[in-house]
């Protein structure tokens, strides 16, 4: 029999139920017991609004299920659909509705959140390349912004399927998560040449916006992106044959906001944002600040969680900006550092001890690791299994996954095994068909299990991540929380087992079953006292094997998290973490007492105050005067107001020596607050091939900033510096360019 999926709202004292482990495989050997059934000893799901609580399972919409087949070959675009799922680049039928159908089965996956393909709709003619016709099915070819494409909705490009499945889904607990391309619209030399409607009507397509001049132009007329380590060329120049949205341009900054905060107005949680690499950084520090302002105003109950798109490996040229981007915009970022060293311990036998070392790397680099938003496979690239997984292999990276910290994103069909090899399994073959919806596969169950870990224990949302026991193959972390606690084992070899000793843990003294009841080959583990660190019992990890031992305690007032980490006065944010008790109690920022604007155990949303612009520790005191500290390194960062994005030119600047850069302080936390190190300051300028250096930097809307450019070859001393700071007003909205010239 199987229990029925529970959701229920804030539970506050959840136990999870006795696991009695089906196997026992606590000496060596490589026999595998067949994986025992779920139930009935299937841990139940709380649900917390905090993504970090939540896994999230990626959609292609077009791929994943056809709820509704009047809008399979809609009239406008006729032809684009192939019934016969053997053209990889047209339209196979998935829709929205479709999504809504399968609910149910999202549930019984624990699945907290979903991420669709863009929904918005997309051009109407085929663009054809080199006499290959392509579809825009992934939905990242866009020609209007507020409209829902036909194929995933109506005929009418109407919001109703769209809102269905978002009132569908928030009745299951499930958040939805938009991706959101804000770098381009459509191919410019084929398809419907970079057209673009604001809500059916007809605003520019690439010929007719050449003719305008200067900042009035929707796009970038530039060439294609060369140099993929040139700032310049990565904002300003044209991605893959799609026409480059301007976004200096005020009417272009006006048009993105308004879509955007128009899925906030249907209900989205939160946003994907594409490509972030390649949109204009500066002005996506004022998209992060438009999205949660609409939130605030709104009155939705938590802010939105926005992560980008930013494919970027350690030791690549732009990791550092990807790190800086992601501290300073208050966008996290999809962990693709971690990713590729990941698929490569996973099935290639690269070593854990790369994994950890990135680990601790982007721990360095990252303010809010645990907001990182990692994944194992995505439409992009070719699935684990296409890379030569075998299927236990995948279980374990699943379960790696959705132990790790940061935010687990669950391709779609992973959890079936899903994979089509041909060409590798790259893109398209990574966007196959969904043809099976088994929520008993072994991969579904692992799922299962670890969303409800995540959603029950905060140290997996909230923890460090330390580690406890590493090798080549085995891979030991302990996720941490103040009193909550999970240990993970993994040993990745097909083979061989491996011998734990000297294993401390934070787990008090115990003996724990296994968290996932020995579906992946885990056994129980003896806790010793002892003092600080407590002693395992020596024990050996049998091959291609993850254990799972916890701890829960959630009754200790403790925060884990700020979201967002920035804003001005008047701005929502929300507090999440454990223990806060049911009876409002008070937030403070240092001694500054904030308004609450609601309080439950788990979340506290209060309105950051008037209050000087800077980083301000916050403080959270339960109604029975206990103290939660925000951690130090989640400061609330204060603006002085809300942001507006203003491009700068710099003229009659001295030229650089070899190693230096042009950067922009000022008197204004927004721009450093007059730091000059790479990593506060705005910079490094953008350096066009002919014309002036420049920078688009997020501004305090209607304050008065002094800018002072300067040069930077390392550390935070500048090898030149303005004399005299230029003072600057910000508009109170929209967008601004100006030029100044270097005073020597
Ligand atoms: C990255 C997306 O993930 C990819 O699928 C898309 O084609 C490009 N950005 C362009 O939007």
């Amino acid at each position: 029999m199987r229990m029925p999926y529970q959701f229920p709202r804030l539970l506050t004292a959840v136990l999870l139920l006795a696991i009695t482990s089906l196997t026992s495989c606590g000496g060596g050997g490589s026999a595998v017991t067949p994986p025992p059934t779920p139930t009935p000893t299937m841990p139940a799901m709380e649900n917390h609004p905090d993504l970090r609580r939540r896994v999230v399972y990626q959609i292609v919409t077009d791929r994943f299920f056809d709820g509704d087949t009047s809008n399979d070959n809609p009239a406008q675009s006729a032809g684009m659909y192939d019934s016969t799922k053997t053209n990889w680049q047209d339209y196979w039928g998935g829709d929205l509705a479709g999504i809504q159908q399968k609910i149910s089965y999202l549930q019984a996956l624990g699945v907290g959140a979903i991420w669709i393909s863009p929904p918005v709709d997309n051009v109407n003619v085929l663009a054809t390349y080199s006499g290959v016709s392509y579809a825009p099915y992934h939905g990242y070819w866009a020609r209007d912004f507020k409209r829902i494409e036909e194929h995933f909705g109506d005929a009418n490009n109407t919001w109703s399927a769209f809102d269905a499945l978002v009132a569908a889904a928030h009745a299951a607990g499930i958040q939805v998560i938009v991706d959101f391309a804000a770098n381009h619209t459509n191919p410019i030399s084929t398809g419907e040449y970079g057209v673009l409607y604001d809500d059916g009507v007809k605003v520019t397509d690439y010929a007719t916006d050449a003719m305008q001049s200067g900042t009035a132009a929707y796009y970038h007329h530039q060439a294609a992106i060369a140099d993929y380590s040139d700032r310049y060329q990565l904002q300003y120049y044209t991605l893959d044959d799609l026409a480059d949205l301007s976004q200096e341009n005020p009417a272009v900054d006006a048009y993105l906001k308004a879509a955007i905060n128009a899925f906030q107005q249907h209900g989205v949680d939160g946003f994907r944002l594409d490509a972030v690499k390649h949109v204009n950084w500066g002005w996506e520090y004022t998209l992060q600040n438009a999205v949660q302002s609409y939130s605030t105003t709104a009155g939705a109950a938590m802010p939105p969680y926005l992560f980008g798109e930013w494919m970027e490996g350690i030791g690549d040229t732009l990791f550092a900006d990807s790190a800086k981007w992601a501290n300073n915009s208050g966008i996290t970022l999809l962990d693709y550092p971690l990713y590729y060293d990941v698929a490569t311990a996973f099935v290639t036998g690269g070593s854990f001890n790369t994994v950890y070392s990135d680990l601790t790397t982007e721990a360095a680099s990252f303010a809010a690791p645990n907001d990182l938003a990692t994944f194992i496979d995505n439409h992009d690239n070719p699935r684990l299994l296409s890379k030569g997984a075998t299927t236990d292999q995948l279980n374990e990276a699943l379960a790696f996954l959705l132990t790790c910290r940061g935010v687990p994103i669950v391709y779609y069909g992973d959890e079936q095994y899903l994979h089509v090899d041909s060409n590798g399994g790259g893109d398209p073959y990574t966007r196959a068909q969904m043809t099976s919806f088994d929520s008993t596969t072994t991969a579904a169950v692992v799922v299962r299990y670890l969303a409800a870990l995540r959603s029950a224990n905060p140290a997996i949302a909230y923890g460090g991540m330390q580690q406890r026991w590493i090798n080549n193959d085995v891979f030991i972390f302990e996720r941490r929380f103040n009193n909550s606690v999970v240990l993970v084992a993994i040993n990745k070899n097909e083979s061989n087992s491996q011998s734990i000793t000297g294993l401390y843990t934070a787990l008090p003294a115990g003996t724990y079953a296994d968290y996932m009841n020995g579906l992946l080959n885990g056994s129980s583990l003896t806790v010793n006292s002892g003092s600080g660190s407590n002693p395992a019992v020596d024990f050996t990890l049998t091959p291609h094997t993850v254990a799972i031992w916890q701890y829960t305690s959630t009754t200790t007032p403790q925060a884990g998290a700020l979201t967002p980490r920035e804003g001005q006065p008047g701005l929502h944010v929300a507090i999440t973490g454990t223990g806060f008790g049911t009876t409002a109690g008070t937030v403070l920022l240092d001694s500054t007492p904030a308004a609450v604007v609601s309080w439950a155990d788990d979340t506290v949303v209060f309105s950051i105050p008037s209050i000087n612009a800077g980083s301000h520790a916050v403080t959270l005191k339960t109604a029975a005067a206990t103290a939660a500290s925000v951690p130090a390194s989640f400061s609330l960062q204060v603006q002085e107001a809300s942001l507006v994005p203003v491009t700068i030119t710099l003229q009659g600047e001295p030229t650089l020596a070899s190693g230096e850069q042009y950067y922009l302080s000022g008197d204004v936390v927004e721009l450093g607050a007059g730091a000059t190190d790479a990593a506060h300051a705005a910079g490094p300028l953008l350096l066009p091939p002919s014309g002036s250096p420049l920078i688009t930097v997020a501004l305090p809307a209607g304050v008065t900033a002094h800018l002072r450019f300067y040069k930077l070859a390392s550390g935070s001393t500048p090898t030149a510096i303005e004399s005299v700071a230029h003072s600057y007003t910000a508009p109170t909205s929209g967008t601004d360019a100006i030029s100044v010239t270097w005073n020597p």
